[in-house]
């Protein structure tokens, strides 16, 4: 039986041989924010997904939160991705770079000059965060004024022009998990009463600003972003009309002609608070490409929503432990389980150790 999944499909310039996306997924072994030869291998191991779209990036010193997360703001930076996309160029892959700013899920601990990290306002987010020193709590983020919004425009304009000098294919913009963009996108995190805040379309002008900014850099045709608007996080962020949000995001998006989303439907964590969303209908909204993702365990329930109303699959999981997932979603052979205690090692274990298929050699 013929197989969607494995279909070609054309993204932008490209042609991407399948469609199945490698997750963004930070690995936090960028140390002092460096990508680095070891990151370079472990990507180029998992070449062979339609797209791969790096972990989350900063796109300053401000957007990081938390050590040893790669950032794309400083010419050291930019050389240590270049070495990442040859790697997976040279095996024949495309790459996007996640572009990323973690706004309240920060710490004074890794702010440049322990500045307080930002927000659409000033709330105290539950939850905590890794810091040099261990975990944390979360604080009060300083409120971003009108002005300080322009400057963080700014930052992603220069993080995608940076990303064009590392050799990427394109950008997928993060507006999903918790992060600034979705801390403002997300009623329980947004609680201005200016142009930014109060309605969904308000709530939605920065991330709309930032995709406008990123494409100004890049054709449209080159650039994604990714949402979860009904997925709690690990950040506890919820909205209190999601369906709404969907909707507006989704038509503002697709007047910007950018070339796909990828959604987290559903949610990542057990919260009961998570509204399910009829995501099929929603999807018609966007007239570009459409990546499902989460939960997604192999071939049937890929092959399920490719039917109903995904162009693409984004595999976040099972691609850290199966490097050569694609071959083995084809073959239909069994999966490497995911060993959780080396999801964060600082090192090769867990990370480029994983094994091939027999006849798969690791590059
Ligand atoms: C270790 C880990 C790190 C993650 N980091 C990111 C990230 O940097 N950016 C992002 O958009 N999502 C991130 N996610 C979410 C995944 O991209 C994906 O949405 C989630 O794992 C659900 O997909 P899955 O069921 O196929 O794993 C991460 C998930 C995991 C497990």
């Amino acid at each position: 039986m013929a197989h969607v999944l494995f279909d070609p499909i054309k993204l932008g310039p490209l042609t991407l041989p399948n469609r199945i996306v490698m997750s963004s997924m930070s690995r936090d072994r960028s140390f002092g924010g460096l990508p680095t030869a070891l990151n370079a291998h472990y990507y180029a191991q998992r070449a062979g997904a339609g797209l791969v779209v790096v972990e989350s990036t900063a796109v300053s010193a401000r957007g990081v939160g938390w050590p040893n997360t790669p950032g794309i703001f400083s010419d050291a930076q930019v050389a240590g991705w270049r070495l990442v996309t040859d790697a997976v160029h040279s095996k024949g892959g495309r790459i996007f770079c996640q572009l990323w700013h973690c706004g309240r899920n920060s710490h004074v601990l890794t702010q440049p000059g322990g500045a307080r990290p930002v927000g659409p306002s000033a709330v105290l987010p539950p939850g905590t965060i890794r810091t040099l020193d261990g975990r944390k709590p979360l604080e009060v983020p300083h409120e971003l004024s009108v002005t300080e919004i322009g400057g963080i425009v700014d930052e992603y304009r220069a993080a995608a022009q940076n990303a064009r000098r590392a050799g990427f294919d394109g950008i997928q913009v993060h507006a999903g998990n918790g992060f600034l963009l979705d801390q403002f996108l997300r009623d329980s995190a947004n609680l201005r009463h200016d142009a930014y805040g109060g309605t969904p379309e308000n709530r939605c002008r920065l991330l709309f600003e930032v995709v406008e900014a990123v494409c100004s850099v890049w054709d449209k045709d080159c650039v994604g972003v990714r949402m979860s608007l009904t997925n709690p996080t690990v950040y506890f962020l919820h909205d209190s009309d999601p369906a709404t949000l969907v909707a507006t995001a989704l038509r503002g998006l697709g007047m910007l002609g950018i070339a796909y989303v990828d959604m987290v439907e559903g949610s990542t964590t057990a919260d009961p608070a998570t509204h399910e969303l009829d995501y099929p209908t929603l999807r018609r909204l966007f007239p570009g490409l459409y990546v499902a993702n989460n939960g997604f365990d192999g071939l049937a329930k890929a092959e399920a929503a490719l039917a109903s109303h995904a162009d693409m699959i984004s595999f976040g999981r099972l691609f850290i432990a199966n490097p050569d997932l694609p071959a083995r979603l084809r073959a239909g052979a069994a999966l490497n389980p995911l060993n959780k205690d080396f999801i964060y090692s600082p090192d090769h274990r867990g990370y480029t150790d994983y094994p091939f298929l027999d006849g798969i050699v690791d590059p």
